[in-house]
């Protein structure tokens, strides 16, 4: 008697633990060295809070975070190792991605794996049409350089544009170029520089040399947009009465500190500043800066996989922990939140990217530092542009 009741209870404590031990893996993709390999830990730290502060939504289901450096914008690698986190490491998800590559490489893994795949960064328009496995919670940078070129119009007469020379330079380019011109406004040139190490005392004298009223630069966040910055003011193109503008990209807000007042007054369009005082911002730079530092300060990537981490956490909820991949997929598809720190976002069902608002905001100091200051939402539930765009051709 007391040998069964102890072997049932047993029995019963091991399925107890068997149910409560439900894992769910995510390969989590990013880049931590390499070109801008200091924006992979902002998207690490995003997902590690928000998992942090929704523990207890899991119902003891575990996320295990398989996580993987791609060593910055490098398809063959991204390849590689989602292959192996899907078909070795069995993972249930896919995450992260700071470059456009990188998604589109791993896209037909995720097709024929039916793994989903959340991308956090890379903002390429055409990415999520590669799979019906992702979903997007980051930007598009139509998202963005449309609104721009519709401000920018209304202001200036003349522009000229530089860009990285790969898929979201393009799209900066193509978006920005077409709404400028809608708007009345000229383009005197456009330009496309390598994305690693361009030389940019020369493409910054030809900008000079064409006298625009503004320029308008895309380059990838990190680094290369205080390389930007400081270019563009050591070879004396402020000093020549033209406007350095663009979508926020260029004043990143982690690399802030680094730029200094040469950032001072410099004009973007974007969907998020660390600066912005909507209250669930606040919340969220406030849990950043107990978790991380006081020095510390999250920026558009840490809230694309915050936000990507919410998904997630949703579909998990929904499902308790079993994961199919169709189900997670409607489940993100249906995903809102009116309250996101970047303010109103939802996934659009048709395109699975992200419907969000676009904000105009100034380089300030705001007690002593400097910051974007969101000044005016220059668009309002903007869906991706280019595809809007695809339905009327
Ligand atoms: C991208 O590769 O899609 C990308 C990278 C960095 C950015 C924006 C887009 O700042």
């Amino acid at each position: 008697m007391r040998f069964t009741k102890l072997a049932a209870l047993a029995a019963f404590a091991l399925a107890a633990s068997a149910a409560s031990a439900q894992t769910v893996k995510i390969g989590f993709i990013t880049s931590y060295s390499g070109l801008n390999g200091n924006l992979g830990p902002y998207m690490e730290r995003a997902v590690r809070l928000y998992l942090k502060q929704h523990e207890k939504e899991l119902g003891g289901v575990k996320v295990e975070l398989l996580i993987r450096d791609d060593t910055g914008p490098n398809p063959d690698k991204a390849r590689q190792l989602a292959q192996e986190l899907v078909v070795r490491d069995k993972v249930n998800l896919l995450a992260g991605v700071i470059f456009t590559p990188n998604a589109m490489a791993m896209a037909p893994i995720a097709t024929e794996a039916k793994v989903p795949f959340v991308i956090m960064n890379a903002g390429t328009s055409v990415i999520t049409t590669r799979s019906p496995y992702m979903v997007r919670t980051s930007f598009t940078l139509w998202q963005s350089s449309v609104p721009l070129g519709q401000w920018a119009a209304k202001k200036f007469k003349t522009a000229y544009s530089l860009v990285s020379d790969f898929g979201p330079g393009h799209d900066s380019e193509e978006a920005f170029g077409k709404s400028f011109a809608e708007g009345g406004g000229k383009i005197l040139g456009a330009v496309r520089v390598p994305l690693q190490n361009p030389d940019w005392a020369a493409y910054m004298q030809r900008v000079k040399d064409a006298k625009p009223d503004v320029l308008m630069v895309f380059i990838p966040a990190g680094k290369t947009a205080t390389a930007v910055m400081k270019n563009f003011s050591d070879l004396g193109l402020a000093q020549a009465g033209i406007k350095l503008i663009g979508p926020g990209d260029i004043t990143t807000d982690e690399e802030l500190p680094n730029m200094g007042e040469v950032a001072l007054g410099v004009l973007t369009v974007h969907h998020y500043s660390a600066g912005a005082t909507r209250q669930a911002n606040k919340d969220f730079v406030a849990a950043w800066k107990k978790e991380y530092g006081a020095g510390e300060t999250p920026n558009f990537v840490a809230v694309g996989a915050y936000d990507g981490a919410a998904l997630i956490v949703e579909a998990i909820k929904q499902q308790k922990g079993k994961l199919d991949p169709d189900k997670t997929m409607e489940i993100f598809k249906q995903w809102k939140n009116p309250a996101s720190p970047r303010g109103p976002i939802a996934i659009d069902p048709e395109t699975r990217d992200i419907v969000q608002n676009e904000y105009l905001r100034e380089v300030k100091k705001v007690d002593g530092q400097l910051a974007n200051v969101e000044i005016e939402t220059v668009g309002t539930a903007v869906k991706d542009p280019w595809k809007e765009l695809q339905k009327k051709k």
